[in-house]
């Protein structure tokens, strides 16, 4: 895993668009899969000014996102749906027929659990998933205990989870209870995983699933199995890890490893 600490938000927000628009110049037809949440506004508000004023083409660019709601329709203000469109898809020329988010309000959701999978999977899978994390170390809606193994299905959100969606409801009994979310066997199966967080209170699960042990617990500790994992991290939610100058220093010496081969 490469870890990448930053100052702010804003730079964390700039360095993980520049990770995402380079694989994007490098592959014009790549398979994004993407996050919603606070976290990467700042990251699409980035991509969104590559695109504007650099000429970052989305065109080809297929996307699927992680997660929805279960029982919210496409248009409610509080979808994952409605967020995209907002914050990313209607700023850039990506074709909306090569979008893809879990439908909330879907008749039978088993079924279409199972046609995501295989629309992911007729894409030729992932080429990079962008991913943020929760205070309980989901990733996407995988709360503990989620199996490593899990693909897109139905789950229930835990505790923490529900109240930390609650600030964008009305009131708590508003607030969902189940999601549609993509599995960790389905994330893992991503050739890239790009992780970002930002903030004090994602200090503590930072240092867990980063430097802790292995754990269905905390979902994103499952990224310790996989072989390409970049993190983005902004300063304070790097503050709990022990192990921070060596992360800088592997950074700042990346190429200097091409040149002791070279010699
Ligand atoms: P946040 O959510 O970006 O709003 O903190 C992250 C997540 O729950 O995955």
């Amino acid at each position: 895993m490469e870890i990448t600490i930053t100052s702010n938000y804003e730079e964390m927000s700039k360095v993980s668009a520049q990770i995402i628009a380079e694989e994007i110049q490098r592959k014009h037809d790549l398979v994004l899969g993407l996050a919603t949440g606070d976290t990467p506004i700042g990251t699409y508000q980035e991509l969104v000014k590559i695109h504007k004023e650099e000429g970052l083409d989305f065109s080809k660019v297929k996307s699927f996102n992680l997660d929805e709601y279960l029982g919210l329709a496409p248009l409610h203000k509080n979808s994952y749906n409605y967020f995209m469109w907002e914050n990313l898809f209607k700023h850039i020329n990506i074709n909306p027929e090569n979008v893809y988010i879990p439908q909330g309000n879907i008749k039978d959701p088993e079924q279409f659990c199972a046609w995501y999978e295989a629309q992911i999977k007729e894409a030729g899978g992932i080429d990079l998933q962008v991913l943020g994390i929760g205070r309980d170390g989901h990733i996407a809606f995988n709360e503990p205990g989620s199996s490593f193994a899990s693909r897109t299905r139905i789950k229930a959100l835990y505790k923490q989870t529900i109240e930390d969606n609650a600030r964008f409801f009305d009131k708590m009994e508003d607030v969902p209870r189940f999601a549609i979310t993509i599995g960790i066997g389905t994330i893992m199966e991503a050739k890239k995983i790009l992780l970002i967080a930002n903030g004090k209170n994602k200090a503590a699960v930072c240092a867990q699933f980063i430097e802790g042990p292995v754990t269905s617990q905390i979902t994103a500790t499952a990224l310790q199995l996989h072989s390409y994992v970049n993190i983005v991290l902004d300063k304070d939610a790097a503050s709990k890890l022990e192990r921070t100058e060596y992360y800088d220093w592997v950074r700042d010496n990346k190429h200097s490893v091409q040149k002791e081969i070279g010699r």
